[in-house]
């Protein structure tokens, strides 16, 4: 009644914007990401017959409160399709993720607790049913149990049947790199979770948003089977400029960035008029992450290390799938 598994974080390049339904997390449109190397979650489940009640540790802290909440609705979905409705579980996770980094520690933690949870309970679940349990803790979340190029389809059931990740090439395919700026001032007063239901709600330029995706998801699909870094990445940065384009029009208006965004932001396009590709996306907060290729690698950290207001640059490559420890 006890494993661990392992996920690593991903970057969205197709970002997940909005849900259909908030109770089984439904999207309201497709998206795509890389998962990364280097930035991860080791959780361990253990259920036991003489726990009163879940027990949470994230980096060997005791966690309760809304964090806490999360694991344990988590969980109790994990158990409600089982015949052992009533037992508790211990869960240990550390999360290898630079302190405040930005990556999303979400994403990896809820794979990593998914894996780990249905193994403990004893349920033998493929990558696919595995992603659509995953995706009801935290929607990112869904992508990161597969390595490399993933694309979550947003389905159109209402069960979510058909609403899990995909691989669309394995972290083998391509060498695209990818620069966590971290900023020093990195507070974020709207959560991924409320900021999309807000634009949802009220923003009017939300349709358009939803209009562009399925031209963005065909083009950067065919760039990414080719290798085509110049169009993966300039389809990748647009469609962040979209989504963070909805913000401004919700209602309260609000934004992610800060003053230092717009500076990394303008710095990418200037590496790139002095000859190195490089491109930016953003996600639901102030620190931006910056694809690059490998032969640039040096020049892209130095650059954006200079840049007044940055505090950390951390670099990754393609990461694979959930594993089991
Ligand atoms: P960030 O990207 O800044 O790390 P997110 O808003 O994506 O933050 O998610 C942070 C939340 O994800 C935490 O408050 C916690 O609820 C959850 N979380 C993070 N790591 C884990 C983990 N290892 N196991 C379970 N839940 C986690
Ligand atoms: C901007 O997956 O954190 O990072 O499903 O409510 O847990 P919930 O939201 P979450 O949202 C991620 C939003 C994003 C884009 C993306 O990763 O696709």
């Amino acid at each position: 009644m006890k494993a661990t598994a392992k996920a690593h974080t991903n970057i969205a390049l197709i970002k997940y914007w909005g849900k259909r339904n908030e109770d089984i997390i439904l999207p309201t449109n497709s998206s795509l990401s890389l998962t990364l190397d280097g930035f991860y979650t080791t959780t361990t489940v253990a259920f036991h017959d003489d726990l009163s009640r879940d027990v949470f540790t994230l980096n060997d802290q005791i966690i309760e409160g809304e964090s806490y909440n999360r694991v344990t609705k988590f969980l109790d979905l994990i158990r409600n399709q089982s015949e052992k409705k009533h037992l508790f579980a211990e869960v240990h996770s550390i999360n290898t993720v630079p302190t405040a980094a930005g990556f999303a520690s979400s994403a990896s933690g809820f794979a990593a607790l998914a894996a780990a949870s249905t193994r403990a309970i004893g349920f033998n679940v493929n990558d696919e049913e595995l992603s659509r349990l995953t995706r009801q803790g935290s929607g990112s979340a869904c992508r990161s149990i597969y390595g490399g190029f993933v694309e979550w389809e947003m389905g159109s059931r209402e069960d979510g049947l058909d609403s899990h990740a995909i691989q669309i090439a394995s972290e083998k395919h391509w060498d695209v790199r990818v620069a966590a700026v971290v900023l020093s001032s990195t507070e974020k007063k709207v959560s991924s979770r409320a900021g999309m239901k807000r634009t949802v709600e009220t923003s009017p330029f939300y349709t358009g948003w939803l209009d562009s995706i399925p031209y963005d998801m065909k083009e950067i699909k065919a760039a990414i089977r080719e290798k085509d870094f110049e169009k993966t990445g300039s389809i990748a940065e647009a469609n962040c400029l979209k989504m963070h384009a909805t913000t401004l029009g919700a209602n309260p208006p609000f934004t992610y960035w800060h003053d230092t965004t717009m500076r990394v932001m303008q710095t990418v396009q200037e590496m790139r008029e002095n000859g190195i590709p490089a491109y930016f996306t953003i996600d639901a907060g102030p620190n931006v992450k910056v694809l690059y290729l490998p032969e640039n690698e040096d020049k892209v950290k130095k650059v954006l290390e200079d840049i007044p207001g940055v505090s950390d640059v951390t670099l990754s490559k393609p990461g694979p799938g959930v594993t089991y420890l």
